[in-house]
C-alpha cells in the first residue's frame, strides 16, 4: 500500500510574524509538489499570519505544541480548539526539546495525543534516543517504550492517521545525520512495534518520518527507504533548501 510522503518543517523558536510571512512567500514557488503533503509547523504567534499566507497553496500549517485541557486557567498554554479554529491541521507532540527542556513526560504526551486526535488534529508524535542510549544498545527498547506509553488508549483507527517522527536526539541540529541504514532500521522497528500493538494493516497505514539534520543533499536517499515516509526538518526548513527537500 502506498503511503503519501509527508514533509514538515519544524521552525522551532524562529521567525517573528513578519519574518514568517516573508519566508512563506519566498518558499511558495519552491515547495509546489502535490505528490507529497507539505506542512509548516510554526511558533504559536505565527500561526494566524501563516495560515493566511499559505491560503490557496499546497501547504498546511501545524503547531509545535498544545495543551491537553479544553480551556481554563493554564496561563501561557494553547488549546487544541484554538488551533483548530485558527486553521491548524497538525501538531507536533513530544519533540525531544519539549521532553528535555520542558520536562514533558510520556503520561502528559499521551494526554496531548488523545486530545489532539479527539479535536481533529493530526499529531506528529516524536520519539528518539540519546547518544548514550544508542551506545548502550537500548535504542529500540527506548523507542518502543515511548511509542507504547504515548499511545495508551489510542485505537487502531486513530493510529492509522497519525504521523510518527523518529528523531535521534544526537542528530538534531548537529549536522550529524543518522545513516540511511540507521534511520531505516529504527523506522522499520517502529512499524513492527505498531504491528505488534495493533495489526499489520494499521502498521502499513501509519506514516513514519525521519528527522535530524535532514538537508537538500540527504533527503532523497532517506525518503527512498521503504519505511521512511518523509521528514521532519528543522534548520533546513527556514531557507530555500526546503524547496529542494520537498521536491527531492
Ligand atoms: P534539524 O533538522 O535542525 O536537525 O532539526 C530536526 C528537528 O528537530 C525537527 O523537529
Amino acid at each position: 500500500m502506498a503511503r503519501k510522503k509527508i514533509i514538515a518543517g519544524n521552525w522551532k523558536m524562529n521567525m517573528t510574524p513578519s519574518e514568517a510571512v516573508k519566508l512563506v512567500a519566498e518558499l511558495e514557488p519552491l515547495v509546489k509538489n502535490d505528490a507529497v503533503d507539505v506542512v509548516y509547523c510554526v511558533p504559536a504567534i505565527d500561526i494566524v499570519p501563516v495560515v493566511e499566507a499559505v491560503k490557496g497553496s499546497n501547504v498546511q500549517v501545524g503547531a509545535e505544541n498544545m495543551y491537553f485541557e479544553e480551556s481554563g486557567a493554564y496561563t501561557g498554554e494553547i488549546s487544541a480548539a484554538m488551533l483548530v479554529d485558527a486553521g491548524v491541521k497538525y501538531v507536533i507532540i513530544g519533540h525531544s526539546e519539549r521532553r528535555d527542556y520542558f520536562k514533558e513526560d510520556d503520561a502528559l504526551l499521551n494526554k496531548k495525543v488523545k486530545k489532539a486526535i479527539a479535536s481533529g488534529l493530526t499529531p506528529i508524535l516524536c520519539c528518539g534516543e540519546s547518544l548514550e542510549q544508542r551506545e548502550m544498545g537500548v535504542t529500540m527498547d527506548w523507542i518502543r517504550f515511548q511509542i507504547k506509553s504515548d499511545l495508551v488508549d489510542v485505537t487502531a483507527d486513530q493510529v492509522k492517521d497519525i504521523v510518527i517522527a523518529y528523531e535521534p536526539i544526537w542528530a538534531i541540529g548537529t549536522g550529524k545525520t543518522a545513516t540511511t541504514e540507521q534511520a531505516e532500521e529504527v523506522c522499520k522497528g517502529i512499524r513492527e512495534c505498531i504491528a505488534q500493538m495493533y495489526d499489520q494493516a494499521t502498521a502499513d497505514a501509519v506514516r513514519i518520518q525521519y528527522g535530524g539534520s535532514v538537508n537538500a543533499g540527504n533527503a532523497a536517499e532517506l525518503f527512498a527507504q521503504p519505511n521512511i515516509d518523509g521528514g521532519l526538518v528543522g534548520g533546513a526548513s527556514l531557507k530555500a533548501d526546503f524547496g529542494k527537500i520537498v521536491c527531492y
